[in-house]
């Protein structure tokens, strides 16, 4: 892949798209951001990147339902595919797009498709995830940058960040601990990915040996 074209998937906010989007436009970045897509019209994270100089545009899966009225899936991931086809990408990242995608979409992107996951999988997939931590007790958190699968939160894992759970932690404090890393990791793994350096063997992602230290990060607890 010579220089990725990109498209990044949200639903909200957009703060990792922000990462990726701030990172992708320092000189030298292996990969462009060609666009950004929402499936929530009404999503922050669309203004900020038209903002930033990125086309973006909603396709909004409300308005797509079989003659019952009932979501067709199919039908929203056939019209996504064709929009990132028409923008000839070569990469998805999924940044915070809480949509379940088909099998069928995520087997004809997969390996051109990842997405960040706001805990250490194979712990914690699916939502809430920091509220569960601390009701676990578990004692350490992250995020995880991983290849898209057809099971939802699974799949290779490229990069995690570790973060100590701390006395007093509500899922709030705990969540920004973990955001904060999610905008470190991101950017990284992207660049890997883009540099075709992140390789899956045996369903494992390999990197290049001098670069084991650089996809797990741990976060120690502050001093005291
Ligand atoms: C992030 O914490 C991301 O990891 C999470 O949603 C948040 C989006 O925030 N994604 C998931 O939970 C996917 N299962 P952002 O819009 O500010 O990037």
């Amino acid at each position: 892949m010579s220089r990725p074209r990109i498209a990044v998937l949200i639903s909200g906010r957009g703060s990792n798209m922000m990462s990726l989007i701030e990172a992708a436009a320092a000189p030298g970045f292996p990969g462009e951001i060609a666009c950004v897509i929402s499936n929530r019209p009404e999503a922050h994270g669309l203004a900020r990147a038209q903002a930033a100089g990125i086309p973006a545009r909603a396709i909004d899966h409300t308005a797509f339902r079989d003659p019952s009225g009932k979501p067709d899936r199919a039908a929203f991931d056939a019209v996504l595919d064709a929009t990132l086809e028409a923008e000839q990408i070569d990469l998805v990242c999924l940044a915070g797009f809480m949509r379940l995608l088909t099998p069928g979409f995520t087997r004809k992107w997969q390996g051109r498709m990842i997405n960040i996951h706001p805990a250490l999988l194979p712990s914690f997939k699916g939502l809430h995830t920091h509220e569960r931590a601390l009701a676990e007790g578990v004692k350490i958190h992250g995020c995880t940058v991983h290849f898209v699968t057809p099971e939802m939160d699974v799949g290779p894992i490229i990069m995690q960040a570790a973060v100590p759970v701390l006395e007093g932690d509500t899922p709030e404090a705990l969540g920004a601990r973990v955001l904060a890393q999610e905008h470190v990791i991101y950017p990284a793994a992207l660049r890997l990915v883009c540099e075709g350096r992140a390789r899956i063997e045996d369903n494992v992602v390999r990197v290049d040996e001098f670069e084991l230290a650089g996809h797990a990060l741990v976060v120690p607890p502050p001093a005291g």
